[in-house]
């Protein structure tokens, strides 16, 4: 395929189209009672299962999809994303998160240069500032400990931390080791946020780390000057020095905050901001709470994935069958959503976090043109949501169940981080949740005949409402535990997945213009705000809608 040719173009796009109708034919309670088939639909790898078997695929899809992989030269893009070439062309970057987590003696190259070292040395440099920190010796201006952490930043500067975080409370191991400090976030403008973050904690004893990839988001410089002044006004200007640091790439712009360069934590333009989480961006933070030990297992589990993408056969690779799926599901079953249900509490910022890329699925992938810059005749990129189970299937599967056809992806854990067994019951609190877990997908994909429904004798009336077509698509993705090392299995899971769907589609899913329009508006508005305070200005140069509306909010 030529570099300009549009996927939507070549034969196996073009059979796989035509195989639709043959799949639509068939029904998921028929593709399930073919064993061989289910069979041929489960993956294990390093304590992950994977079954696939509930999508609505067979064998014969699984080998056109794996032709679409080989027209769309997925083994070439996959590798020179591994080799550092400049696969984001748009920003002339090269898409080097898998260096983050790659072991020390790894060689990873960027422009002819080893990264890993570079790697390394930051992450030494976390380790060593994070035991300062909790072990005390590192104190603030008052003489006494930091306890708490404050971390401020947005996107991808923030939901993959959040997601880590909110991952790890709740393991025992992680829980010991954050010795009753806390780690909150600040992302949003709004000062509701501001004041939640810091409502109860002590300016005394608290580290402020400002997480910016740019340092120039206006929310976050916004939010940052603010808990400067929060300090500043506890305990001095000269306070700044010992209560906060910095994780950015451009340490020019940290320096002129008033943050000591030494305090601050560098990482690289190959980094994409929401792929950032496994550089200073959450090992940081993560690391002050937890300590650096958990947060390198985190990168371990990633690391394991990483080299599972990179190595493993098609047919066998977690991330490349999940991308794969997607296209299909998304490009020819015309299901443009996905639903993240990851039965388990801690993992309730999974989703938010998948989202934007999730942040790594929608901001990489919501685009309209093909990497070349040539308008896509076909949809790309997930509507992805997603909340835990059993929380959503009190309000959202209704949807899922009898209203559209989205696809979703059930995500269990066979062992409970805080398991609770009731003295005389047999099934703990545990196995309720994962009941439900094997109950979904059976009940999507199955679905009730209305010959079910009239042997059970329900009135004829209701016979209509309580049907359910089933033939409704999942996957279920099963991991021993949740600890630090596999939440940084899934996490490189999604993202990978993500890369494999940019990959068929043909598109740049490492760029995120679709956010800049909306800034420079409100840059407008923000101008203009000032302006009409400071010096009575009119409002002008905006439509009647939004006159109408910021005279409104300046009355
Ligand atoms: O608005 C999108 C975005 O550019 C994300 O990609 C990024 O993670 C976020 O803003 C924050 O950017 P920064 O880390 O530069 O403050």
């Amino acid at each position: 395929m030529a570099s300009s040719t549009l996927i939507c173009e070549t034969q196996p796009w073009k059979t796989l189209k035509a195989h639709v109708e043959d799949i639509k034919k068939t029904h998921l309670r028929d593709l399930m009672s073919d064993s061989e088939r289910c069979k041929s639909m489960m993956v294990e790898f390093d304590g992950l299962f994977l079954d696939y078997s509930r999508q609505c695929a067979n064998q014969d899809t699984m080998g056109k999809l794996l032709g679409l992989a080989e027209a769309a030269h997925l083994k070439e893009k996959i590798n020179k994303m591994f080799s550092g070439e400049r696969i984001n062309i748009t920003e002339n970057r090269s898409v080097l998160h898998v260096a983050l987590r790659a072991p020390r003696d790894a060689v990873i190259n960027s422009d002819g240069k080893n990264v890993v070292p570079e790697v390394w040395k930051v992450l030494d440099k976390i380790n060593e500032f994070c035991e300062r920190v909790r072990s005390g010796s590192w104190v603030g201006a008052t003489g006494k400990a930091l306890k708490d952490v404050v971390s401020v930043g947005i996107g991808g500067s923030f939901l993959g931390p959040l997601f880590v975080h909110t991952a790890l409370q709740t393991d025992p191991e992680a829980v010991a080791c954050a010795k009753g400090r806390q780690l909150r976030f600040l992302a949003n403008v709004d000062p509701i946020d501001v004041a939640k973050s810091i409502t109860g904690l002590n300016p005394e004893t608290t580290l402020v780390v400002v997480v910016s990839k740019t340092f120039t988001t206006a929310e976050t410089m916004l939010n940052a000057r603010t808990l400067r002044e929060w300090i500043s006004a506890a305990l001095g200007p000269q306070a700044v020095a010992k209560h906060m640091v910095a994780v950015s790439t451009n340490l020019t712009l940290v320096e002129n905050f008033g943050i000591d360069p030494n305090n601050a934590f560098a990482f690289w333009d190959w980094v994409g901001g929401r792929y950032s989480v496994c550089s200073a961006v959450g090992v940081l933070p993560l690391s002050l709470q937890y300590g650096f030990p958990v947060v390198e297992k985190f990168l371990k589990g990633a690391s394991s994935i990483d080299q599972h993408f990179a190595s493993a056969p098609f047919e066998k690779n977690i991330p490349v069958l999940l991308g794969l799926l997607s296209v299909w599901n998304v490009s020819f079953l015309g299901y443009p959503a996905r639903a993240i249900l990851p039965y388990s509490q801690a993992l309730e910022k999974f989703a938010p976090h998948i989202q934007q890329a999730c942040i790594v699925s929608m901001e990489s992938n919501g685009k309209g043109v093909s990497i070349d810059g040539v308008p896509l005749p076909f949809e790309a990129g997930e509507i992805d949501f997603g909340e835990p189970g059993t929380n959503g299937q009190h309000s959202f599967y209704q949807l899922i169940h009898q209203g559209r056809i989205i696809p979703c992806d059930f995500i269990g854990v066979v062992k409970s981080q805080q398991p609770v067994y009731l003295k005389g019951e047999m099934v703990s609190n545990h196995d309720e949740l994962m009941s439900n877990f094997f109950a979904q997908p059976d009940a999507l994909a199955y679905g009730k005949t209305s010959e079910q429904l009239l042997s059970e004798k329900v009135p004829q009336h209701l016979i209509p409402h309580k049907t359910f077509s089933g033939n409704r698509p999942s996957l279920s993705l099963l991991l021993p535990y949740l600890n630090a090392y596999n939440v940084g299995q899934l996490l490189a899971i999604y993202e990978h997945r993500v890369a494999v769907e940019g990959f068929i589609w043909g598109i740049n899913s490492f760029d995120q213009w679709g956010v800049e329009l909306g800034k420079s508006l409100a840059s407008q508005v923000r101008k203009q705000l000032n302006n009409s305070r400071t010096s009575g200005e009119p409002i002008e140069g905006f439509n009647y809608s939004t006159t109408t509306m910021l005279t409104k909010y300046l009355e």
